[in-house]
């Protein structure tokens, strides 16, 4: 079976491919030659992550997945969630939505968060959605030099660990995105 997984984003690509079985052939759309950013204007996690399906599906007209991912925080009524990309404003990068979420955080005794991962899948023309959820909190400071996003300050509950601190296998048994895709796989099989 062939999927093509609508993403631009390398991380998520090498994550993904190594939870995948060998019979299931990802196409990327680096593959495909696809450079367009794809919109995300929509107010929910799961609207966004239909969204980009739609948009690849429609365009080439074969099998897609997408993911859309938020970074949920307590202390800040759920926020950056749905605007996790683009916190620090539209030109920001990584470190500088860090540096805003730790800001924020700044006078707050509870750093409960979670990752919210919606996997949009459409084949047939038909929409299938699978979300994963994995509960940690946000540290103090960045730790840790692997992953990519927030990686470096959300310690998953029951590791001790940034995800940064984690290879990505060890980061697959637990993650947002490994939960929402596993229930793909078992969907699909
Ligand atoms: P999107 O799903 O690509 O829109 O990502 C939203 C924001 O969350 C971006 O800033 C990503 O870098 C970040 N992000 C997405 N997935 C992860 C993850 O697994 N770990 C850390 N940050 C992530």
């Amino acid at each position: 079976m062939d999927l093509i997984f609508a993403t631009g984003n390398k991380n998520k690509l090498l994550e993904i491919n190594k939870i995948i079985p060998k019979n299931i052939k990802i196409i990327s759309l680096k593959d495909l030659k696809f450079k367009e950013d794809i919109p995300e204007n929509e107010n929910t996690i799961e609207g966004n992550a239909i969204y980009k399906a739609k948009y690849i599906s429609k365009k080439f007209g074969l099998n897609v997945f997408s993911d859309d991912t938020g970074l949920e925080v307590d202390a800040l009524d759920g926020e950056p969630g749905v605007r996790s990309a683009r916190y620090a404003g539209e030109d920001c990068d990584s470190t500088k939505n860090i540096n805003k979420l730790l800001k924020n955080l700044k006078n707050k005794s509870n750093r409960n968060a979670r990752f919210k991962t919606v996997i949009a899948l459409i084949i047939k023309n038909k929409v299938y959605t699978f979300e994963g959820l994995v509960e940690g909190v946000i540290l103090k400071n960045p730790i840790g030099k692997n992953g990519f996003g927030y990686d470096s300050i959300f310690s998953p509950l029951g590791t001790n660990k940034s995800f940064a601190e984690l290879s990505i296998n060890e980061k697959n048994i637990i993650s947002h995105r490994s939960l929402a895709i596993k229930k793909l796989l078992n969907f699909i099989s």
